[in-house]
């Protein structure tokens, strides 16, 4: 390995100190801040969540009620927006949207690309946590053909996205306060992750003194793929497709064979060996909510009858693969009415709190240098260049 260490997927490096997240995946366990995961969910909302990732304690009332107004009050997203995600083709997933327009805010919000003024940072911070829910659900809607709905700011952090969603002119939204709580939930415990790839792209492009507009849509990007946070969307469709609990053992059989390309989506993780914290709560609350919302929804029964049978496979069991946040949320979020091809907005949206908890921690680390890993090279010895004509 020459003179480096040969580490693909950073299996065994810590790229940086963070005092945000601490998980211990032999034990899975996961504290914000400090904070066991099992009580913020039970106790602490996701706006209060997002305040405790990027300022690192607890707010007062006091503390809470003026971030509370701040992200209320920087919800609207620019009118000349609207016209960006208009030029999408009807058809475009809303990923690509809130990916290409979390990206475009660089190109609004002049007064705060100076990534050494701690006030402009802070702001920053503040206009993506409050903004990428409302161009979350404007990519949504324009992906329907829905007008565009504002923020209505009487409302808290959820419940207006949620207007934002599915609110149709002139008819009031009955909303279950049961969606708009488990929502909330999700939220929290998606908030943050350390290390994982979306946060450390943020990271790998903050240490540029990229804004954090585009470091955000970095994170996005890095989020989408299945392997990371499109797990959500990938777990429904794979349930779907098995379809019933007695197809289960051969979906299990296809996923311990290497060649048939195909894994168990949302299961394994690259950090709990154990279980993830997070997927315990997740199972506990789709029982809860499919109940209070009284919807009987067959993947549930494949999803349990799955989980079942992995957890009693020695493929699965000497690997340590246990289902993982996603594989349940997808069901929660269908309950929930949200439209598959949102599942991985909704965790970007949770997930922003991390990630600008992730970038504004990296502004002040001392040791903060750019990123910039080396490589073992595999390519050909020095060779001299040959002519066309003698090829
Ligand atoms: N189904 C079948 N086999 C699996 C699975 C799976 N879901 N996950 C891992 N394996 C096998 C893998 O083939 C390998 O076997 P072997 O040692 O014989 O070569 C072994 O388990 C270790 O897997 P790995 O790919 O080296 O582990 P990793 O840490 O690089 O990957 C992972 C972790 C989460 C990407 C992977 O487990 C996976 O692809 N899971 C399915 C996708 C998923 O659910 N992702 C969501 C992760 S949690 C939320 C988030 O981060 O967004």
């Amino acid at each position: 390995t020459g003179y480096f260490t040969y580490d693909p997927g950073f299996v065994s490096t810590a790229s940086t100190r963070s005092a945000i997240t601490y998980i211990d995946g032999d034990k899975g366990v996961l504290l914000y801040r400090g904070y066991p995961i099992e009580q913020l969910a039970k106790h602490s909302t996701f706006l209060e969540t997002s305040y405790l990732l990027i300022n690192g304690e607890l707010p007062s009332a006091a503390e809470f009620s003026v971030f509370e107004h701040e992200v209320t009050h920087h919800t609207m997203m620019h009118e000349a927006q609207k016209n960006f995600l208009n030029g999408f083709h009807y058809d475009a997933h809303p990923m690509a949207m809130l990916c290409a327009s979390v990206a475009s805010l660089s190109a609004f919000y002049h007064d705060t690309l100076d990534m050494d003024d701690p006030e402009q940072r802070r702001l920053a911070a503040i206009r993506l946590i409050a903004k990428v829910p409302t161009i979350a659900a404007a990519a949504y809607r324009s992906s329907i053909g829905w007008p565009v709905r504002y923020p209505r700011n009487n409302l808290e952090y959820v419940t207006r996205f949620l207007h934002m969603m599915f609110e149709v002119p002139s008819e009031p939204l009955d909303l279950n306060p049961v969606v708009a709580k488990a929502l909330d939930l999700l939220f929290i415990l998606h908030a943050d992750h350390e290390q994982n790839a979306s946060t450390s792209t943020v990271r790998l492009v903050g240490s540029t003194g990229a804004n954090p507009y585009a470091c955000v849509a970095a994170g996005i990007a890095a989020l989408w793929g299945p392997a990371h946070g499109g797990a959500n969307e990938a777990v429904l469709s794979m349930l779907t497709d098995i379809g019933d609990a007695k197809n289960v053992a051969s979906a299990v059989t296809r996923a311990k064979d290497k060649d048939s390309g195909f894994r168990l989506m949302g299961f394994g993780h690259r950090v709990y060996k154990n279980f993830d914290p997070r997927a315990t709560i997740i199972r506990e609350m789709t029982h809860k909510v499919l109940a209070d919302l009284n919807i009987k929804d067959p993947l549930l029964d494949v999803a349990m009858a799955l989980e079942e049978v992995a957890l009693k496979d020695s493929y699965f069991v000497e690997r340590k693969l246990y289902p993982n946040v996603d594989f349940y949320s997808g069901i929660i979020y269908k309950a929930l009415k949200i439209p598959t091809e949102m599942f991985t907005v909704m965790f970007a949206i949770a997930r922003t709190a991390g990630w600008v908890a992730h970038w504004l921690e990296q502004q002040v680390t001392p040791d903060s240098k750019i990123g910039r890993p080396r490589q073992v090279y595999t390519g050909s010895a020095e060779r001299d260049y040959v002519a066309l004509n003698k090829r």
